[in-house]
Formats: structure tokens, sequence, C-alpha cells
């Protein structure tokens, strides 16, 4: 599903104008990029994903997938700085909207982690969160994913709860700002300067909590290190609806506890 760019200006710059009153050039979405099979909607939605694509198997038999609830008094923290994130700031990143979701491609960067390094690959966000902690879920989560020389996988994944004080992560605040120009599913623009010091030091002042899962889309992936900071990052109402707008709807439904049979197992057999 293809929109030419021509049509998307004008819709753009009205709601941009309303939004961010402080844009004075109209933006519009830069091209476009191929939209994802799977979705969060019907027939493309978590239950069905293998049923789109046998590679999927993960998806309905691992045992080890994500997201999960995460129990605070059981779950594995991080060594005090055992994991190292660094993503230099960046005028230019791509922008994209894959019907899925929303990901920045940014493959500066690079997280530390029990013995290896991995490289950056991308960032995307969820609405509402795909975490659970403690069976409370957040209205947003963001996951930063790696890969190391192997092909072996890393997340780093911060949870968003709304400030009732206007206060918010700029970093985000930063990324949203450009999200109209993306409302189209199909489409991508360029991210104006993004500066990760802050969410660095965030990272780095709070516990993290570890554990080995899956990707939560599509192949499903295992052997997945996941580190979710301990602290939600703030963000404020403007950005949020903002986000939430575009985004609508994309978290995978919370899985089994690690090791247990896969849900999608546990309701086909109770069906036969
Ligand atoms: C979700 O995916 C299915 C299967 O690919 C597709 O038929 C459907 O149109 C998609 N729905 C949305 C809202 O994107
Ligand atoms: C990545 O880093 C290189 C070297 O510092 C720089 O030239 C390039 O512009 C950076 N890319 C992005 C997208 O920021
Ligand atoms: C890292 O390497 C050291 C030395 O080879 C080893 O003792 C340690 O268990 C490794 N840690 C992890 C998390 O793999
Ligand atoms: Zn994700």
């Amino acid at each position: 599903m293809k929109v030419t760019a021509a049509i998307l200006p004008l819709i753009a710059s009205a709601t941009a104008s309303c939004l961010h009153g402080t844009s004075l050039l109209p933006r519009s979405a830069d091209g476009t990029v191929d939209i994802n099979s799977f979705n969060y909607t019907n027939t493309g939605g978590p239950l069905t994903w293998y049923g789109l694509d046998a590679k999927n198997s993960a998806c309905s038999e691992g045992k080890h997938q994500s997201p999960i609830d995460i129990v605070t008094k059981d779950i594995d923290y991080a060594a005090a700085n055992s994991v190292r994130f660094n993503v230099p700031s960046t005028d230019n990143a791509k922008f994209e909207n894959l019907g899925s979701g929303l990901e920045v491609v940014l493959t500066n960067g690079t997280l530390v982690a029990g013995n290896s390094t991995y490289k950056l690959a991308q960032f995307h966000s969820h609405t509402p969160s795909e975490h659970r902690i403690n069976e409370e879920y957040y209205p947003m989560e963001v996951h930063f994913v790696f890969e190391n020389s192997n092909n072996a996988i890393a997340v780093v994944g911060f949870v968003f709860e709304l400030s009732q004080f206007g206060y918010s992560t700029p970093l985000f605040d930063s990324v949203f700002a450009h999200i109209d120009d993306i409302a189209t599913p199909g489409t991508y623009t360029k991210t104006g300067h993004l500066d990760f010091t802050a969410l660095t030091a965030h990272l780095k002042s709070h516990g993290i909590y570890q554990y080995t899962g899956s990707l939560t889309t599509p192949p499903c992936s295992e052997n997945v290190a996941w580190f979710l900071s301990t602290e939600p990052l703030p963000l404020n109402v403007q950005s949020y609806n903002a986000a939430k707008h575009v985004l609508k709807f994309n978290a995978r439904y919370t899985q089994n506890a690690l090791g247990q049979d896969n849900l999608l197992e546990v309701a086909a057999s109770e069906l036969n």
C-alpha cells in the first residue's frame, strides 16, 4: 500500500500546525517504505503470526516468548555498570511507519553487556507497553534493538508514565514532533536532532531488569537478551496523544511465564 507523496503535504501541514505551533515550514513524508504483513488486528494479529509465515513458528511454539509480566521479586537485575549503552547524537535518522509500528533507523550506537558488544540497528515504540511490571501496564514502551557479530540480539527497553506536571523526555518529544508526517503506513521522514545523553544517564542511574526472551514481533526469535529500565521515563500528554494517534495499538499480548508452554499450544490442546 503506497500513497503518493504529493497528496500528503496538505494533510501533514494542517495537522502539524495544530500540534506543533512552532513549526514554520510545512513538512511531509520524504518517501515510501514497505509495510509489514503482520499487525495487531484481525487475521494479521498476534494469534495468527505463525499462520502468516512458517518462519514464525517460535511465535506459537516458543517457551521463552516476550513480552512477559515482570514479577519484580523474582526477576534478575543486571549488575551495576554491567550494561553500557552508548548512542551518539544524530541530526538525520530515517523515521519509518511500517504499518506495524514506527521505527527510527539508526546504526550509530553500541551496547556492551555480558561479554558481548552489540551494534544498534533501530529503535521503535509500542502503545500500550508490551511488558507489564507486577501486572501493571504502561501507556508506551520503547525498544532499542542491538545485534552482535554472531547475530545475537539484545534489546534495551524503557516504559513511559504520563506526567501530570508536563514533564517529558526531550528525546522522545523530538522523535514524536515529526510523527504527523508519517501518519500514513508505508511512509518515512527524517528526524531532526536527537540527543541520547539524558536517556543514557537515566539507564545508568536506575536498576535494570534482565531476562532472556524473544522478539515481540515475527519471527519471535528466542535467545534475545532483554534489559529493561526499572524506572519509567516521563512523557507529556501532548507527545503521548500525538504518538498514539499514529501508532494506534501495537502491543503483543502478554506471554506465558518463561519456560512454560506457549499459550497458543495450551489453548489449542484445550480446544482438542
Ligand atoms: C492486518 O494484516 C492483515 C494480514 O496481512 C491484513 O489483511 C489487514 O488488512 C491488516 N490490517 C490493518 C489494519 O493493517
Ligand atoms: C554516524 O556516525 C558517523 C561517524 O561519526 C557520522 O558521519 C554519521 O553522520 C552518523 N550517522 C548518523 C545517522 O547520525
Ligand atoms: C565473561 O567472560 C568471563 C571470562 O571469560 C567469564 O568468567 C564470565 O562468566 C563471562 N560473563 C558472561 C556474562 O558471559
Ligand atoms: Zn518492540
